[in-house]
């Protein structure tokens, strides 16, 4: 039997348990009403289609919320622009707002900034959603770097004073590189450091156990942010594999491997991690 090592603070993290939690009392106790989410509640196919089977109706745009019907909509924990909370008032749309507070603090932060008119420097995937929605509480008007190479393309302005934020799950590594370039520029330049302690424990702990086997594998959506960081923080270790399922696994041959480590990204609930480490003892 395949020796399988699991990484320490693998799957949900606090905020994303919490949005679960609260979206699962909504979906029990409120059987007779429409429970919208707008977007996927988290990036997690199958959580997503298990919520969905317990009623909640997943949507794009808050235009698809059925008024004529007694409902109400709930915001993920990835949070969203401002903007938003305007247009569902507007409607009288009830909202659940499940966003992370470690997120509803960046925007707190970003939206006193611009009010103090500082520029607003985020670090982060500007399609990501939760910085879209970060972006949306300073008028979307921050400047979006993802990589070091895009700031150093950029002509910064010295006469203005500028305030950096990043998205939660940003790699730190790469933070602080942008950081330390930034700081050799000689601007007006206050610093928050607003990567999730969440990311940065299953981060390291992913790192420290990619030293210590053969293989890695990673469990976590496609499309989840946190979870490809993951992947990539492996590769550059160990082999490693990214499965969203352990049905993922089928083909792959692990003959080679004796130790096997796994993580989890955040959107990854506890059931398909289980499901996985049992599928790898016996392969
Ligand atoms: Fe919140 Fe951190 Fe998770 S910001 S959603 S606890 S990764």
């Amino acid at each position: 039997m395949k020796e399988v090592l699991i990484a320490e603070n693998a799957g949900f993290c606090f905020g994303v348990k919490r949005a679960m939690n609260m979206a699962q009392k909504e979906l029990e106790e409120k059987k007779d009403i429409s429970v919208y989410a707008l977007g996927p509640l988290i990036h997690n196919k199958q959580a997503v289609e298990k919520y969905e089977n317990m009623g909640l109706i997943t949507i794009d745009k808050i235009d698809d919320v059925n008024q004529n019907l007694e409902s109400e909509m709930i915001i993920r924990s990835h949070g969203v622009p401002k903007i938003t909370y305007d247009e569902a008032e507007s409607k009288s749309i009830d909202i659940v707002d499940t966003t992370c507070p470690f997120v509803k603090k960046i925007h707190y932060i970003v939206s006193k900034g611009e009010e103090e008119n500082k520029s607003i420097i985020l670090l982060g995937d500007s399609n990501h959603p939760e910085v879209i929605g970060i972006n949306g509480w300073c008028k979307d008007k921050a400047i979006i770097f993802k990589e070091l190479e895009e700031v150093k393309d950029y002509d910064f302005d010295k006469t203005k004073e500028y305030l950096v934020v990043s998205q939660t799950t940003m790699n730190e590594k790469n933070f602080d590189n942008i950081i330390e370039y930034l700081e050799t520029l000689g601007l007006k330049l206050s610093v928050k450091n607003t990567i999730c302690s969440a990311t940065r424990v299953r981060q390291q702990a992913a790192r420290e156990l990619s030293q210590k086997v053969d293989v890695m594998v990673v469990i976590g959506g496609k499309h989840s942010s946190n979870t490809q960081k993951l992947v990539k923080i492996c590769s550059e270790i160990v082999d490693t594999i990214s499965i969203e399922t352990k049905e993922d696994m089928k083909d792959v041959d692990f003959s080679g491997y004796n130790k096997i480590g796994v993580t989890a990204g955040a959107s990854t609930p506890d059931w398909i991690i289980e499901e996985a480490i049992e599928f790898l003892k016996t392969c």
